[in-house]
């Protein structure tokens, strides 16, 4: 069975072509970033404009370099919740218009659904991976959301909030301070790359984080952290100075997911946890989590770094547990701007 992946929540336009084991056979990506860059953010209509101008290259490629026609495909996935509304619609109605004129069946994903599911995926003419058993743990950490779950099965009303960020995201904070430093965006690639050259011990950063027991995190605090460095130190002068920068904020957030995730496994009781989204492509988060989870006797899942930034792929996965429940969406299906998956946690406040 092959499943056809579109992805278009935010400021990238992407498809994957992904078969029922989890091999991907192609994993195309157009991102928007140099068209936000010059406004500091992503401004939504130039994100939907784009995805409008792409989606039907970016597709086309995925099924060519997949070697299939889109008659190959057994159905289509795309997300349709969470991320900006203009352009989730642009994804759901091409998909849509897709399923009409091939009679395929459409299933609906939700991005978050995606990501924590994403650590199953492979490319060809590689191992294949073991997908992590049920119950496990998962931290999904990506610019827009940071939050831990107790995923019960594959479907996403087996997904169950154990806790999430009070305030910015993981992602967010590298990003925000990388900006601070002039290190421009997306910012976690380029202080995962800075801090392998730092020191942490020559510029340790402690910030407030929400207390030992619950599952929330804090990383606003962070942030105000790094400015008051930066106030009473200036900007990095030297090469070295920013490395052992990055290496203190890198470790401070690596820190704090790694020992809540470790801790909400073990309060969870379950054998297993696994990660997704962009943050986890980090390396010392990777390294760190593995360390610790094999240590505590917990089996550790990450996903390989193609798969743990937005991509088609992950939807098509998403979309396929659907399928093998016998669920499927019709041409009514809609867009929204909130996760289907649970939440326990009230940004800027505590637990519901
Ligand atoms: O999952 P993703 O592609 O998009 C969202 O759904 O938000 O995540 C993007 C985020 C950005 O904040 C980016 O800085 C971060 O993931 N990121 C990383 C790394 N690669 C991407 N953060 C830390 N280390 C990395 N290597
Ligand atoms: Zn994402």
């Amino acid at each position: 069975m092959l499943v056809l992946g579109i992805e278009a929540s935010c400021d990238e336009t992407a498809s994957a072509v992904v078969r029922d084991d989890g091999c991907v056979m192609s994993d195309v990506i157009h991102t928007q970033t140099s068209l936000h860059a010059p406004h500091g953010g992503v401004v939504p209509e130039v994100a939907s404009r784009d995805h409008v101008r792409h989606v039907s290259r970016v597709v086309e490629r995925a099924l060519a370099e997949a070697c299939v026609s889109l008659n190959d495909v057994d159905a289509i996935a795309v997300t349709t919740r969470p991320g900006l509304l203009g352009a989730l619609l642009v994804g759901v109605e091409f998909a849509k218009a897709l399923a009409l004129a091939t009679e395929k069946p459409l299933v609906g994903v939700d991005h978050l659904h995606g990501h924590l599911s994403a650590s199953a995926l492979f490319l060809p003419g590689t191992k294949g991976h073991a997908a992590p058993s049920f119950p496990h743990v998962a931290l999904v950490a990506s610019g827009g959301h940071t939050a831990l779950y107790l995923v019960r099965g594959p479907h996403a009303s087996q997904v169950e909030a154990l806790g999430a960020t009070r305030d910015d995201a993981a992602g967010e904070c590298f990003d925000k301070v990388a900006k601070a430093i002039g290190l421009g965006y997306p910012g976690g690639p380029a202080i995962d790359r800075w801090a392998a050259k730092g020191d942490v011990s020559r510029c340790p950063l402690t910030f407030p984080r929400c207390r030992l027991g619950s599952f929330d995190f804090s990383f606003s605090g962070l942030k105000t952290r790094v400015a008051a460095h930066l106030e009473a130190h200036g900007l990095p002068q030297n090469e070295d100075e920013l490395a052992n920068l990055c290496a203190g904020v890198q470790a401070a957030i690596v820190r704090t997911l790694v020992s809540k995730t470790i801790a909400a496994a073990e309060a969870s009781r379950v054998p297993a946890i696994a990660i997704g989204g962009g943050v986890a492509a980090n390396r010392a988060l990777r390294a760190e989590l593995f360390r610790e989870a094999t240590e505590r006797g917990l089996q550790c899942f990450l996903p390989e770094k193609f798969a743990c930034t937005d991509n088609g792929a992950m939807i098509a996965w998403a979309g396929l547990q659907r399928l093998r429940a016998g669920e499927q969406d019709d041409l009514s299906l809609d867009a929204s701007t909130t996760s289907i998956l649970p939440s326990v946690t009230r940004k800027g406040s505590g637990r519901r």
